[in-house]
This record gives C-alpha cells, structure tokens and sequence, in this order.
C-alpha cells in the first residue's frame, strides 16, 4: 500500500492521462472515482468527497493527485486527510482562494512529514518557474509581470460544472494585483495587451486573479491570460456582469446554462503553450523569459506525474509549496517545457 499514488478524478480529462503517465512509469496508480462503469477493475469506488478523505486516512497512501476540481471546496479537507499517515498530496488549482488555503497549511504538514503542492498544472508552474529562473541567485525584485498564455485542444462534450463554476467565481471576484506587498482588488481584465511570443505568433491577455500572484515573492506583482476577456466590448460589461453574477440564483442558473454549454472538438489555437515573465530590479535591471510547453491540458498532467514521482523518490521537504518551491523550476523542464531566457531566444528556437 505504502507506494501507491492515488489519482482522484480518474475518469476526467486529467485524470486519466496522469494515470496513465505514471503507469508508464511503473508506478502503481489506483484510479478513485465515483462512476464504475467508466474505471478498469481495480479502482476505488467511492461515493463523493467526504469517503474519499476517509479512505485516504484509513488506507494512507503514498501520494494523492487531486484531478477533481473544485478546489476552494474540498482541497484542503482531502490534503488533510492524509496528514496522519504522512501522505503527499498535489493539486492543479490555481485561484485565490485554494491556493493560499493549502499554502497556509504549511506547519501542520512539515510536522507530519507530507509535501503538499498545489498550483501543479501549466498555471501556476509555467509561470512561476521563468520567475525562478530569472532571479536565481539575484536579489530580491521589485515588479514581476507574468503571463499564463495557455493553448488548449478541446474534447468534445460539456463544459462541465468544474469550469463553469470557476469561470463564474472569477468574474464575481474581480481583479487583484499585488501592490506594496498586499494582495488588492483591481478591474478585471484590466491592462489588456497582444503579446508577440518567441514563434511569432501573436495572442492577446488581461489581467486575472489567478495563483500564479501568490506564487511569486516581489512587493508589484500583476498576472495576465490569454483566458482572460481582453475584447473592449466584452470588458466593457463586465462589470454589470460581475454584479448580477454576485446574486446567489443568477450564480446558480448561469452556472448550470454554462455546465451544459456542449463543446466541440478542437485543435489547439496555437502550437504552444507559453508562460512568461517580466522582472525589474530596484535598480533599474529588467530581465524576461519563457517556457514553451505542448498543449496546457498535456502538460499539466505531465506536471502532475512528474512530481509524484519526484515524491515517490523522496527528499522533498515537507509542508506546503507551489510547485516550483517545493520542486525547483526543473520540475518545468522534466515534465517537457523549454526555457527561453532574455537573449538566447532567438538561438533557442532556431535550434527546435
Ligand atoms: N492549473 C492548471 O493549469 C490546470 C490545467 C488543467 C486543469 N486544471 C484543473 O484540473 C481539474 C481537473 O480538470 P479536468 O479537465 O480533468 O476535469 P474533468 O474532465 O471535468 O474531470 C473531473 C473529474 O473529477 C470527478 N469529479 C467531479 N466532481 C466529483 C465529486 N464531487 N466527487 C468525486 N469525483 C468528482 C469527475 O468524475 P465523474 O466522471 O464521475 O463526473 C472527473 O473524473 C479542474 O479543476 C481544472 O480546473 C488546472
């Protein structure tokens, strides 16, 4: 039992490709879920959330990979769980309020020996680990910009409640940035810009509230995405959108009408997903970089096997980490992204 890595949320798009990942790996991945008839023999099935974590305390595996989403809602509670048998535990969230929870986490874990990572996905590492590899060995900043661009094959279905949720909490919310230190409020989607990537392809972004800000340790932080509404005449509502949404059954009924929006397949709109950063320095100092990766479903799922592996291998420190903290910015690299830093970008992409 000691050595399994439980993958929750098997049957999701993530889910399935990070269990399949770590098979490849000759690791022993229990798939748990709630839908049988969608799981080989083996699995663990469950019932909902709550017998998940139970599981989890009574049976203690090795590593859990969180692949159900929802995150501001139960990561915390399965992570928990697994404290008392000293298991690991990541996650691929990446909004405000999931992230610093389980960042706050940090104490209890390093007691009990576990290594939790949240933000293990294309957001928050493909960002965050240009920013390490901008300032290893460098002072302090003064201002990170970070752009998350990520490029997304669709699989035919629904939209699904997960990311109809998050999309609705994210309007609701608003805008942050990190001014002086503190997390404040901003407009959402605010600053919108076309950014030129390193393949010449051009791609629009805005500002988010996203995990990647708390990620990265300067006093003027801003995150933008190519997710992000950066249309002037979108922008331009929603800030009524914002206020209806707010309203508990508007949430409710738009996030139902969102959940069986019916997606189409489609290929990616840009070869690659790109993470990329923009540090200055007090004085005066401005260095950028990025991470080219595949598509940003692929590669989250490749961050995701990655670092339960690394977890399975030991001497990772315990308690509560982004990713590219708890692992170091090669976590980026191993699970298939490319850094292009200040001024080899040119030779680098020449030689792909
Ligand atoms: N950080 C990043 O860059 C990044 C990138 C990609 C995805 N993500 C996040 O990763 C998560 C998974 O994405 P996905 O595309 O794989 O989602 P998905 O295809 O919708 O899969 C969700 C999985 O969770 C299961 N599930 C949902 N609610 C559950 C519940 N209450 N109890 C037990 N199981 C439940 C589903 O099971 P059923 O089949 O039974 O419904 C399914 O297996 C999402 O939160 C997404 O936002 C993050």
């Amino acid at each position: 039992m000691a050595e399994q890595v439980w993958i929750l949320g098997a049957t999701g798009r993530i889910g399935r490709t990070v269990a399949a990942g770590l098979t490849e790996h000759g690791i022993e991945a229990v798939r748990v879920g709630r839908s049988p008839e969608a799981m080989p023999a083996g699995s663990l099935v469950v019932r909902d959330m709550a017998e998940i974590a139970a599981e989890i305390a009574r049976r203690r595996p090795a590593v859990v990979v969180n692949a159900v989403g929802g995150y501001a809602a139960t990561a915390l509670t399965v992570a928990r769980a697994g404290l008392p048998g000293g298991t690991h535990y990541l996650d691929a969230a990446n909004d405000l309020i999931a992230v610093p929870r389980l960042l706050a986490a940090h104490a209890e874990a390093a007691a009990a020996g576990s290594t939790l990572v949240t933000g293990a996905g294309f957001g928050v590492l493909a960002t965050e680990a240009v920013v390490a590899e901008l300032t290893e060995g460098r002072p302090a900043p003064s201002r990170v910009r970070v752009d998350a661009l990520a490029s997304v094959a669709l699989e035919p279905g629904v939209l699904g409640s997960g990311y109809a949720t998050t999309m609705v909490d994210a309007l609701v919310a608003g805008g942050r940035r990190i001014r002086g230190g503190q997390l404040v409020k901003s407009r959402l989607a605010a600053n919108p810009r076309t950014l030129t990537l390193p393949d010449g392809a051009t791609v629009k972004s805005a500002e988010v509230a996203s995990g990647e800000l708390l990620a990265v340790a300067a006093p003027d932080v801003s995150v933008t995405s190519s997710l992000a509404p950066a249309s002037p005449a979108v922008r331009a509502v929603l800030p009524v959108l914002s206020s209806l949404l707010a309203i508990p059954a508007v949430r409710r009924f738009a996030i139902a009408r969102l959940a069986a929006l019916p997606i189409k397949a489609a290929p990616r709109p840009r070869p690659h997903s790109w993470g990329h950063a923009v540090v200055e320095w007090p004085d005066g100092v401005t260095r950028e970089g990025w991470l080219r990766a595949g598509d940003g479903m692929d590669y989250t799922a490749a961050v995701l096997t990655r670092a339960a592996v690394r977890l399975l291998d030991g001497g990772i420190e315990p308690g509560a980490f982004t990713p590219a903290a708890a692992f170091g910015a090669g976590l980026a690299e191993a699970a298939g992204g490319t850094f292009l830093l200040d001024g080899d970008r040119q030779g680098r992409i020449a030689s792909t």
